[in-house]
């Protein structure tokens, strides 16, 4: 695993960028020789991600890298939002990432949340896994973390080797994505939500965490046991994760001084 600290938000960005570029283009990128189905970027959505999606963007413009023929797999998606609400993750995705990096809505792939009855949505989320798996998987997963230190929707308790899957999102979840929402009561109580086993087959984690409400959750994650009560700590279980906080996320690490040599080649 590999932590970086830097010292604001647009640091953050920018080296979260050079590591998903890194991972889209070097080394993890079909490492095992598969046939090659272009670039396979796995999308989280949040704010924590954001700069890093425009630092991408500016990377396409300056042509190091070209988005033009890439699948985006989002994380997870809300269950019973009408189509095309401006919250679902899909709108989300098509707003914050195809548009900006000119990858085509068409390979823009998204748990479907639109299904009213438990047997269609297991199906859907079962399809997902198909879609990854038909391209060859995931090259880089890019990931924030939630307060309770959830990853996609997996909360605390989910199963490390989870799949793709139904999920009740926790009451502090629902709170915290109230804002984005007219009042609490109109956040879906369910999502379909990659799982902490889904997110582990991607060759390469690129985890964002920016400001003091997420130290408890980043340093449980990364130092913290592997645990299912903490979803985030499954970076610890991934050949190639990389950790890219600002000062305020990391405060709780106690190793800081080891990454800070490591991040500066000693
Ligand atoms: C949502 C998403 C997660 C995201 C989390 C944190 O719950 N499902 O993928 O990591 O929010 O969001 P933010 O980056 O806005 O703090």
């Amino acid at each position: 695993m590999q932590v970086f600290v830097e010292p604001d938000v647009g640091a953050v960005a920018k080296r979260a960028a050079t590591e998903v570029i890194e991972g889209l283009t070097g080394g993890a990128h079909r490492a095992n020789g598969a046939v090659s189905h272009g670039i396979v970027v796995g999308l989280a959505t949040g704010s924590s991600p954001l700069g890093l999606y425009r630092e991408l963007a500016l990377a396409q413009t300056a042509g190091l890298i070209d988005f033009s023929s890439a699948h985006g797999f989002a994380l997870d998606e809300y269950v019973g939002l009408p189509a095309r609400h401006p919250q679902s993750y899909r709108e989300v995705l098509l707003r914050e990432v195809c548009g900006p990096l000119g990858l085509a809505p068409e390979r823009l792939h998204v748990p479907d949340g639109s299904a009213t009855d438990e047997e269609s949505l297991i199906a859907a989320a079962s399809d997902y896994e198909r879609a990854i798996a038909a391209v060859g998987g995931v090259d880089v997963q890019i990931l924030g973390i939630g307060v309770n230190g959830h990853l996609g929707f997996n909360e605390p308790g989910s199963s490390l080797a989870s799949r793709t899957r139904v999920k009740r999102l926790t009451a502090r979840t629902r709170s915290d994505n109230a804002r984005f929402f007219d009042s609490i009561d109109d956040v879906p109580t369910h999502c379909v939500t990659q799982g902490l086993g889904t997110v582990l087959d991607a060759r390469r984690l690129v985890l964002v965490a920016t400001g003091p409400s997420k130290a408890d959750a980043v340093a449980a994650a990364l130092e913290g046991p592997l645990t299912a009560s903490c979803p985030g700590s499954v970076l610890q279980w991934h050949p190639d994760a990389v950790a890219v906080l600002d000062e305020a996320a990391a405060v709780g690490l106690r190793n800081r001084h080891y990454y800070d040599d490591s991040a500066a080649g000693l």
